[in-house]
């Protein structure tokens, strides 16, 4: 089984996905986490170039192909091993952050970011992708107290962010049985509760 959770800077992606783990462990599923960009040593470099704050002449399809090369390579040496043996993937982040944030953020065109992404991936899609939704300025404040050090994508806009933030509203809208949509402007154990929720509702049904 492949969960992906997806939302805005600062959602709490990491903290639920540790939680979650943490959880699925104890109950006997064998379970892997991962993150993009990164998650391999390829990808971690790739990671590197993507955040570096001194490549702010980047161009939106280079920074769309990056984000695909790390993908790729995530895919080919982590998660779909990691399926065929059986564990449950939680990926911080996987195509929709490219939808969202190079799509309805950078106003690059939905149609052929799906092509690329589906070249990059194989065609792998997650079974469940949570949505932690919430204020943008909300989740950027709360990312600047986590004292989390700042990267390239940080020196967006408020507009940027909030086209973010509905793009994956949309997203979620359009899919409504892969995507399910979670309140995360409520305390930690409140969303995580939700989360898992939604995880073993999906356990269940297998
Ligand atoms: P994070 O590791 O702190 O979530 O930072 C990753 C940043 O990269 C975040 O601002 C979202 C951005 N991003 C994209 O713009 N497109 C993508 O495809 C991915 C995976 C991330």
């Amino acid at each position: 089984m492949f969960i992906t959770f997806e939302g805005p800077d600062g959602s709490g992606k990491s903290t639920q996905i540790t939680l979650l783990s943490f959880y699925l462990r104890q109950k006997g599923y064998k379970v892997l986490t991962t993150r993009e960009p990164g998650g391999t040593h390829i990808g971690d470099q790739v990671r590197e170039c993507l955040h570096a704050v001194d490549n702010k002449g980047m161009a939106a399809v280079a920074e769309v192909l990056l984000y695909s090369a790390s993908r790729a390579q995530l895919v080919h040496e982590i998660i779909r091993p990691a399926i065929s043996a059986g564990h449950i993937v939680l990926s911080d982040r996987y195509a929709d952050s490219t939808l969202a944030y190079q799509g309805y953020g950078r106003g690059l065109d939905l149609g052929d970011l799906d092509r690329i992404t589906r070249f990059a991936t194989g065609g792998l899609k997650p079974d469940l992708t949570i949505l932690l939704d919430l204020d943008v300025q909300y989740g950027l404040s709360r990312r600047a107290a986590g004292g989390l050090e700042m990267n390239r994508m940080d020196l967006q806009t408020l507009d940027f962010y909030r086209r973010v933030r509905e793009g994956y509203r949309e997203l979620a809208r359009a899919e409504p049985k892969r995507w399910v949509v979670v309140d995360a402007e409520r305390p930690v154990d409140a969303v995580q509760a939700d989360v898992r929720r939604a995880i073993e509702e999906r356990l269940v049904d297998r």
